[in-house]
Formats: C-alpha cells, structure tokens, sequence
C-alpha cells in the first residue's frame, strides 16, 4: 500500500518524517568533555554489565577498511557507521535502492557498532492496519534487520516517530499498535540488536550499553517532550560509575535539540527545553548527541556538546536552513581516538558515493531555539 507520506502530525510533542542527506568531509575535531566525579553506581532495574566492556583488541582489523571503490578512511581505535531515516512511503515493506546499497555497504567499513537515529519504518498513520504494521516490520528484517545481524555487527538506534511515536493524546498514546509492534519486534531474542547493554529494562525506548569504551545512552525523542521520569533515568544513568568510567559518551534520540532544514523548523520537529537538556548533556561529560528526523546531514556544536545530524538514506531530502546546497542522502563514518576524544567524521553522498565536504556546508545555522555551529569552527 502507498499511503503518499508528506506530513505527519506530531501531537503533543509531534513529528513528522522526510528528510534530505549529504556525504561527509573528514573532519577532525578534538573534545574533551569533563565527566563528573563518579561516586554513584546508580543504574536502574537491569542491570546486565557493571564492567566496562573492552577493546575488541583480538579481532583483527584492516587500517583503513572501506567498501571497495570508495574512500577510505583511517580507522580509529573505535568506529562507528551511522545510518537514519530510512523509510519512503506510509506501510512501505521495502526500501529504496540507496538504502539496500548502505546497509550491504556496512561490514565492509568493519565498524565496531552501527547507530541509526530512527524512522527505520513508515508507521504513524491510523490508516495502517495491524498486518500492514507487522509486514512492515517483516520488511524491515529482511532488508535492514538479518543482513546486519549476518555481519555480526552490534547494532544501537533509537525509536523514531514513524517506527512508535510516544505522542500522548487525551492521556493515551495515539499510535499504540506503533508502540506494540516496535517494542514486540526488538523483543524477539530472534532479533536481538548484539548490544552490551547496561539498562534495557524499557528497551526499546530507553536504554544504555557500552561498545568498546563508550557508553551509549538512548532517550525516547520520537515525540518533542521527554517525560520528567525519563529525564531522572537520564541523569541516573550518565552519573553511574560506568557511564563516567568509559572513555566517551554518547547520547542518541530521533529528535535534534535545534532544527536544521526547512519545513522541519516547527515547534515539534525538535525538542522541547533543548536548552536545558544540553546543559544536562554537558553536566555528565556527553561527547555527542546524535540525532535523525531532520533529512539533512549537518556536523556541528553548540557549547560543550557535538551535534551530529545523521541525515536520511530514505526518502524526503530536505533543504538546510541557510544556504542553498541541493539535499543529499548521507551515511557518515565516525572514527574516535579514544585516548584524545578525537572523532574524525566521513561522510559519503550515497547517490554520488563521493565523500562531502564539510567546508561546503554553512558555517552555521540559525534555528528557532538558538545558533548552532559547524564543528570544524569550533574555537
Ligand atoms: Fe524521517
Ligand atoms: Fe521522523
């Protein structure tokens, strides 16, 4: 079924889904965030791992392992492939080629984890029926889900609207057959994501691992406001002894806290109080915040947190606020020295496989809610 999908509706929060891409320039930028003094070991409910988890230091690696044909970059002591927005139409079972070519492109990076920052599928419409919503998911593990598990390749996201917005209406969640079939789908031990995890308890919607010697945190941004109980499982987890403990931290959630493209600018298409949540990001030592929803790549920072707007492989490019770049699809390749916190970024047009040019990018962007700024300008 084509459902044609243009706008969504985000109550409450809102969101909607669409988006545009670009490939990256390498770009090095080095951070070091401050973590605060680990006294509390205060992970929630479950609890799997209260050891950091090590170095594949016996896996042997390539120095610069890349999909033949295309750029490649040096390997960090960690790397990470990050991937969004992959969905086309409303109920799509299948994905564009762009898409395909990404996700068979993914081992031979030989990344130590791929993220995804969320609409994986293109749910958030009432018109689906229970079996559209299920075969969707079916489409998803054929085309995105086994081939990754097939690579062994640890694989950490975030729920987006178009997979199970947390938009509440009248006290009820509007798309809780969404919900269901998300929080059913990652459940299956079948399709278990080969995480590390530290806290899955709300898996997943909200939860934390470690890869390497990087904790991940991941927050519920499919709709624009984080509940107040989510945002004190937030500060409990990055306070945690191995959440400060590890070399970096990342957080990952589908909205952004400032808008980057057009049409995405409302109230909705980021997060509520962006402000205070980057101070809270800020307060535990946060390296980046890595976010989808947008459809357009942009690497930049604001304060003491990295913003990484990973872009979409799917359909809908966008439009960045300034400038006036034509929309790519984006698939970005973070290498991370650890000892340094250096993260240098690749970043690949998938149409044109050619590597972006950061400096082509604006040097900043004015959202509604505050400027945020090319990374590479850092001062
Ligand atoms: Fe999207
Ligand atoms: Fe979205």
């Amino acid at each position: 079924m084509a459902i044609k999908r243009r706008q969504l509706l985000i109550l409450g929060g809102l969101a909607l889904g669409g988006g545009l891409g670009g490939a990256v320039l390498s770009k090095i930028l080095i951070r070091q965030p401050e973590p605060i003094a680990s006294t509390t070991n205060s992970s929630t409910a479950v609890v799997n791992n209260l050891e950091p988890a090590k170095s594949n230091i016996n896996v042997k690696r390539s120095p610069n392992p890349a999909p033949k044909g295309l750029f490649a970059p040096t390997r960090g002591d960690m790397r990470i492939v990050v991937i969004s927005d992959l969905n086309s139409a409303y109920g799509s079972t299948d994905y564009i080629p762009q898409v395909k070519q990404a996700i068979a492109f993914l081992p031979d990076w030989e990344p130590d984890l791929v993220m995804c920052g969320g609409d994986m599928v293109a749910g958030q419409s009432n018109e689906l029926s229970d079996a559209e919503i299920a075969a969707m998911w079916q489409g998803f593990e054929k085309h995105i889900g086994a081939p990754i598990r097939k690579a062994k390749l640890p694989f950490g996201f975030t729920i987006g609207n178009h997979d199970g917005s947390g938009s509440i209406y009248n006290g009820k969640l509007s798309f809780e057959r969404d919900r269901n079939a998300v929080r059913k789908y990652w459940n299956d031990p079948k399709h278990d994501p080969n995480l590390k995890f530290v806290d899955r308890a709300d898996f997943p919607f909200h939860y934390t691992f470690q890869q390497n010697d990087i904790f991940c945190l991941v927050w519920d941004a499919s709709t624009a406001t984080i509940p107040s109980e989510q945002i004190k499982w937030v500060e409990k987890s990055l306070s945690s002894e191995i959440a400060q403990k590890a070399k970096l931290r990342i957080a990952i959630g589908h909205l952004p806290l400032y808008a980057v493209v057009k049409g995405r600018e409302t109230t909705g298409n980021y997060l509520d109080d962006a402000e205070r949540l980057r101070a809270i990001l800020e307060k535990y030592g946060v390296h980046t915040y890595i976010s989808g929803h947008q459809h357009g790549y942009y690497p930049a920072y604001k304060g003491k947190l990295e913003l990484l707007y990973a872009g979409v492989l799917g359909d809908d490019l966008r439009h960045l606020l300034s400038g006036n770049l034509t929309p790519i699809r984006t698939i970005t390749v973070v290498d991370i020295k650890l000892e340094t916190s250096e993260t240098t970024y690749t970043t690949y047009d998938m149409d044109s496989l050619k590597v972006v040019d950061q400096k082509t990018l604006p040097p900043f962007i004015d959202a509604p809610n505050g400027r945020i700024t090319r990374r590479d300008l850092k001062v």
